[in-house]
């Protein structure tokens, strides 16, 4: 935001509203915008202040009518969208701007003043950040489905300018461990957009079920969906169609949904349902213990190659996103070492050693998607043997997978699991459910997270796109566990996502918390520690 523009926006308040005088409390914003002034006076919120809109844009009408509903739901009436109106009247006013250096694409000012607000951004992405912060600008309570209240409400006057610190503001979710199904997905989406994360990596495949419906392969979920769980038959997938309109619910809170599709490892599924992409040919069973299969798709056959590449052909339909996740963690190498087709391949391609097979392997899978304009991005362990050109790495096993990628021009994530998997304990006490190995994370440790690296370089630093929380479901079965463990944890890491560096502060965000607490209990959400 450039300075000149803000000074004429406060001196339209100032001349229009009078003197404003700043106070030291602010709204409990999660997470915390970059600059914050909150002025004297208020605005009323009563549905009749009409929602104007400077022109047809489509993501500033989706806004709008996202902000309707809100306000509807909110006050109990639902305000008209305009496209002007008479300027001595009460609006809330959504401005899109030509794009600026200081408000970057995700950046938005608001303004809210005795007789108005403005949200002002240069993408619709922007203005629905801006009406994120609006939503929490509102009493906790009136973000309940049906709020006990919806008469007017009043918010303090103030001023905003926010952009976040970071593009790449994921979320995760594991579907496969156990399955989640559509609505709850939609939920977790819902939750996102409350703390301004717009990436949700959709982990749909692994050894213990296949998720997505891949109409060339029906035995995807015919076979690899499902396996046998405490004597009965356990899984589920999503339809085409369910998946269309999850990306499209997604779209609408204008957050990317990007798919993963795991290879070469954790495979056992799909391998259950078609044996003859493995190295042996098998037969399988779909995973029924947790851990790590040394079953996995062999690259010496060329027919595993038209195999992946269908799946991410019908996968590339269903989501937009210029990310796709292939997965690439945790291959064992010990069938390639003994599979002549995979020997004859390390062979014919000069390749060293299983290592660098696997490099080869997402080397021809990024090429793939490359070739269809899209870009691979995969776990830490597609450094090993070699980084596919283009490759962006997501650094799990700590973050030297991050600065090894950016070190070498490549673009990385940063989602180490000592801070970042959520399935991990919230704290030691042993009564805590959803556990892997009692290793723990608490809000005050993944809140402390710094994700660019002091090691890099400013110009390294800037392939730091940004960071991640992950919710793997081993020990999850279901969408109440999921909340418990991801909130209020991702409440955390939303604002390492977000907030300028300079601006963090674990008090002050301990103290904005337990009124974001409130939000949580009015969605409710099964966050860990509620009602305690
Ligand atoms: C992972 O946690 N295996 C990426
Ligand atoms: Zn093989």
């Amino acid at each position: 935001m450039n300075r000149r523009f803000v000074g004429g926006l406060l001196a339209v308040v100032m001349g229009a509203y009078g003197t404003t005088t700043l106070t030291a409390a602010g709204p409990a914003i999660v997470p915390k915008p970059a600059k914050m002034e909150v002025m004297d006076g208020t605005f009323t919120l009563d549905g009749t202040a009409p929602i104007v809109t400077s022109g047809a844009d489509k993501d500033l009408q989706k806004v709008a009518a996202y902000l309707a509903g809100e306000l509807e739901r909110a006050v109990g009436q639902r305000p008209p969208i305009v496209a002007s109106a008479p300027s001595d009247q009460p609006s809330i006013s959504l401005v899109r701007l030509p794009a600026t250096e200081a408000l970057g694409d995700e950046g938005y000012t608001m303004l809210v003043g005795p007789k108005g607000i403005e949200i002002r951004g240069s993408t619709g992405r922007g203005l629905f950040w801006g009406v994120q912060t609006l939503r929490q600008l509102l009493p906790p309570d009136r973000l309940a489905a049906k709020p006990a209240d919806t008469g007017p409400v009043s918010i303090p006057c103030l001023k905003i300018q926010d952009r976040p610190r970071y593009s790449w503001r994921g979320m995760h979710l594991d579907v496969c461990r156990h399955f989640i199904p559509a609505d709850y997905v939609k939920r977790y989406i819902d939750l996102m957009t409350l703390h301004k994360m717009n990436t949700f990596h959709w982990h749909l495949t692994e050894d213990q079920g296949w998720r997505i419906e891949i109409k060339k392969y029906p035995k995807l979920t015919e076979i690899a969906a499902w396996r046998m769980q405490d004597g009965k038959r356990y899984g589920g997938f999503y339809t085409q169609d369910e998946i269309r309109d999850v990306v499209a619910y997604a779209a609408d809170r204008f957050i990317t949904v990007v798919p993963e599709i795991e290879m070469p490892g954790h495979s056992l599924a799909a391998l259950a349902a078609y044996p003859e992409y493995s190295c042996t040919g098998g037969p399988f069973e779909v995973g029924t213990t947790w851990g790590i299969f040394e079953d996995v798709y062999c690259p010496g056959n060329d027919a595993t190659f038209t195999f992946l590449e269908d799946i991410l052909t019908e996968t590339m339909a269903l989501f937009p996103s210029e990310f796709i996740h292939v997965g690439g963690d945790e291959c064992p190498k010990v069938r390639w070492t003994a599979c002549p087709k995979c020997q004859a391949r390390i062979k014919a391609e000069g390749l060293k050693d299983e290592n660098e097979l696997q490099s080869w392997f997402i080397t021809r899978m990024s090429r793939f998607l490359e070739s269809k304009g899209r870009r691979l991005v995969g776990w830490d362990e597609i450094l090993e043997g070699g980084l596919a050109p283009g490759a962006t790495v997501m650094s799990w096993r700590g973050t030297k997978g991050g600065i090894a990628a950016a070190k070498a021009n490549h673009d990385a994530v940063m989602t180490p699991s000592s801070y970042c998997y959520l399935n991990f304990w919230n704290t030691e006490k042993k009564d805590d459910p959803g556990h892997v190995k009692g290793r723990v994370i608490t809000l005050e440790k993944a809140y402390s997270y710094k994700p660019t690296p002091a090691e890099l370089s400013p110009e390294e630093a800037r392939h730091i796109l940004g960071v991640q929380a992950n919710v793997w479901t081993e020990y999850i079965a279901d969408g109440p566990a999921v909340d418990r463990m991801a909130y209020p944890r991702a409440c955390a890491l939303a604002e390492v996502a977000w907030t300028p560096a300079d601006q963090k502060d674990w008090e002050d965000f301990s103290r904005r918390l337990e009124t974001h607490l409130q939000r949580l209990d009015a969605l409710g959400v099964n966050y860990y520690g509620r009602g305690k």
